[in-house]
């Protein structure tokens, strides 16, 4: 088993290491963010990620996994030492790569014998190869190491399971030693057969940003379609369960709404833009995504306004805030587009999340009402918008929402709820590409 320092506690290096440790390596998780730190040694999660909590137990009970502060002793400890920080978006929509350099520089002080260094964050094609550069600059005189790339394809939501049982592994790698190493780490999914694909650094790197792309084009080519339905006396709900069934297609991604959010798509979406347009290259169609996902806001936002009127002293609720279900994460979340432009509108704006209110309570400063739940959302509202599909939020008393409500409107920006019901209600409902009634009865 591997000896391992995964810099960056975040959604990806604390999942992440909290996983290696499982499969038996003895992983030092590392951040700059003291209070972080303190908080995972205490036994705290800083984060909210399904079954997470377990995992980091079981394994610092076990001995196999380490939270600290300090780099060089994490380093000179390990083996194989990944770099899990953030590469943030710049206002010009690449990517932000100071963290990944500072963490490069940083390790390169404490490199007493033969490392593995493992790029995990998302970074532009190239960026590995510049990294190995920064490290040999920094590192002493003769440091023996090799460079990998091995992009994270985890969901927040589903993180430990992704991670565990992921679809595929991409070892970007120059080096059969590392090679070796990586394979070693990784043993427990070459034992579940779980494909690993070897590659090269730029490959690797552009795996990850081609899957994201494609990904958050198929979710603009239904949110397009959808609005096609609309004009066109079809369903989305029949349109994309017909397109679903085709093999060639499948029924992942063709979910129709407000559109992606999150920390990742939004972020390796426009980067992948920057990446290409600095070679030379126009990338319409992903440009196009990018633009259709925009858009939607604005759809969702219209659909409000045409039932409400104008929103001025309105009271509009907000159900769910989370880029999606189980996870606290806001990072680009709709809902917070959402919630501005209710402000700008100066609506009274009420929200409720299962989990992501302090999120916004202390990150945010927005003049919001926070409520313990859907229904007290519903008192006096106007409309209520639900954004995020979390479980608890697809089966509202219908009726006792209803009663609640100054007017009986509601903005389904996810498709949760079957149209014919909630007209039946005697709701105002509106979602996305239903303009008219499925085939199907409904459930
Ligand atoms: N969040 C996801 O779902 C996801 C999925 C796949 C890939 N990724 C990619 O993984 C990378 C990390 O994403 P994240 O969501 O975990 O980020 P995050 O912001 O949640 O965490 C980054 C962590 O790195 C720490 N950090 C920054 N500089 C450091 C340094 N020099 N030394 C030690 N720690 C340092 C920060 O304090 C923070 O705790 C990004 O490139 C992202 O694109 C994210």
């Amino acid at each position: 088993m591997s000896k391992i320092c995964m810099i960056g506690t975040g959604y990806v290096g604390l999942v992440s290491g909290a996983c290696l440790a499982d499969f038996g390596n003895t992983v030092w998780c590392v951040d700059i963010d003291e209070g972080r730190i303190k908080t995972l040694r205490s036994g705290g999660i800083p984060i909210y990620e399904p079954i997470l909590k377990d995992i980091v137990t079981r394994n610092t009970s076990a001995g196999r996994l380490f939270f600290t502060t300090d780099l060089g002793d994490a380093v000179k400890n390990s083996e194989v030492i990944f770099i899990a920080v953030g590469t943030p978006p710049l206002p010009d929509g690449s990517s932000d790569l100071s963290h990944v350099f500072d963490a490069s520089r940083e390790l390169a002080g404490f490199l007493n014998d033969y490392k593995v260094v493992v790029q995990k964050s998302t970074v532009p094609v190239g960026t590995t190869r510049q990294v190995a550069d920064v490290i040999r600059k920094h590192a002493p005189e003769g440091a023996d190491f090799d460079m990998v790339s091995n992009p994270e394809f985890l969901r927040e939501g589903s993180a430990i399971e992704d991670f565990l049982r992921p679809n595929r592994v991409i070892i970007g790698v120059e080096s059969e030693r590392a090679e070796e190493v990586m394979k070693r780490v990784y043993r427990p999914l070459y034992l579940l057969e779980t494909p690993v694909v070897v590659t090269t650094l730029e490959a690797a790197e552009l795996i990850k940003y081609a899957s994201n792309a494609y990904l958050a084009t198929k979710i603009s080519f239904i949110n397009e379609i959808a609005t096609i339905c609309e004009l066109c006396q079809a369903n989305i709900d029949d349109v994309a369960k017909g397109m679903g069934l085709d093999g060639r297609i499948g029924s992942k991604f063709l979910h129709a709404g407000i559109g992606y959010g999150g920390s990742c798509l939004p972020k390796d979406i426009t980067a992948l833009i920057h990446i290409a347009r600095e070679k030379g290259y126009d990338p319409r169609i992903i440009r196009a995504a990018h633009e259709v996902n925009a858009g939607q806001i604005e759809i969702a936002f219209d659909k409000l306004k045409a039932e409400v009127g104008s929103l001025e002293g309105r009271t509009i609720g907000i159900l769910g805030l989370s880029f999606k279900p189980n996870t606290d994460d806001l990072r680009e979340a709709p809902a917070l587009k959402v919630l501005q432009l209710l402000l700008d509108a100066k609506a009274q704006v009420k929200v409720f999340d299962p989990v992501a209110m302090d999120n916004l309570r202390e990150n945010s400063g927005l003049n919001v009402e926070y409520c313990k739940n859907p229904y007290e959302t519903a008192e006096n509202a106007h409309a209520l918008v639900l954004i995020t599909e979390w479980n608890e939020l697809r089966e509202l008393d219908l009726e006792r929402l209803k009663r609640l409500m100054l007017e009986p409107v509601f903005i389904d920006c996810r498709n949760v709820y079957k149209k014919d019901r909630m007209v039946q209600q005697g709701f105002r409902y509106n979602s996305f590409g239903r303009g008219v009634d499925p085939k199907e009865p409904v459930k």
